[in-house]
């Protein structure tokens, strides 16, 4: 299973540096199997000691080596911590911040032609989500325009947009069918997104298809983290 942590923007580089050694520990102490993913914030990146199954991530990065593009980062500094691995598409990236879907695309195309890890985020807002089976289908389609679904390093992330920060997940019969849907798109594993913690990770991970969690808000703590791994665990 693939666990991911999303920080956003939380975390220093002091309490992250703190949290990943907690964690690393952790995974070593209990021969933790599941292959998880920290995504920081930019300035937390640095030079930590981790274990094999632990990948360090960016949450976002410019399609660019260097250049002038204020405010973002691009190759030159992921490469300096060694970070092979970003999330693409996130929804708070697609509403909050304004990316459309070429520009998505294009970032996508630029990690991979330079052989980095891809999560790609995809997932419906709740007026879609209310429209009915045909218009999600028909959005979340929309979300993979100009996106290799066969690239080899992907990995999808379905989240849908009303559960994210809520508290409040998808029903496990509306994440199995969306889950379902996308994996007629693409052969990467599956994650769900949204209000993961740790009173419904067992419950999501068991549905047919999911591949693991990507978590945000229930991840910011490494012990309820931990929880979670260990929960997922005990599940295989
Ligand atoms: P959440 O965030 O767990 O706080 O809902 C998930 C995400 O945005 O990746």
């Amino acid at each position: 299973m693939i666990i991911a942590a999303n920080f956003k923007t939380n975390h220093t580089r002091k309490s992250t540096a703190k949290y990943l050694e907690k964690l690393v520990s952790y995974v070593k102490e209990n021969s933790v199997s599941e292959d998880i993913y920290i995504f920081p914030p930019f300035t937390a990146f640095d030079d930590f000691e981790l274990c094999e199954n632990i990948t360090l991530g960016a949450q976002n990065a410019y399609p660019a080596e260097k250049g002038s593009f204020t405010g973002e980062i691009g190759l030159e500094q992921l490469e300096e911590f060694d970070i092979k691995t970003v999330l693409i598409g996130h929804s708070e990236r697609r509403h909050i911040l304004g990316e459309n879907q070429g520009f998505i695309a294009e970032k996508f195309n630029f990690f991979k032609d330079r052989g980095f890890k891809i999560v790609y985020c995809v997932g419906e807002p709740l007026e879609i989500r209310r429209e009915g089976e045909d218009a999600l289908q028909e959005y979340i389609k929309l979300q993979f325009s100009g996106i290799d679904t066969k690239y080899e390093k992907l990995i999808v992330a379905y989240e849908p947009v009303w559960a994210i920060g809520t508290g409040l997940s998808a029903e496990p019969v509306q994440i199995e069918e969306t889950i379902s849907f996308i994996s007629n798109l693409t052969k990467a594993p599956i994650l769900y997104g949204g209000s993961v913690k740790p009173s419904n990770i067992k419950e999501i991970v068991s549905i047919a298809g999911c591949g693991g969690a990507l978590i945000g808000t229930a991840s910011w703590d490494v012990d309820s983290f931990i929880e979670m791994i260990t929960i997922v665990e005990q599940c295989q």
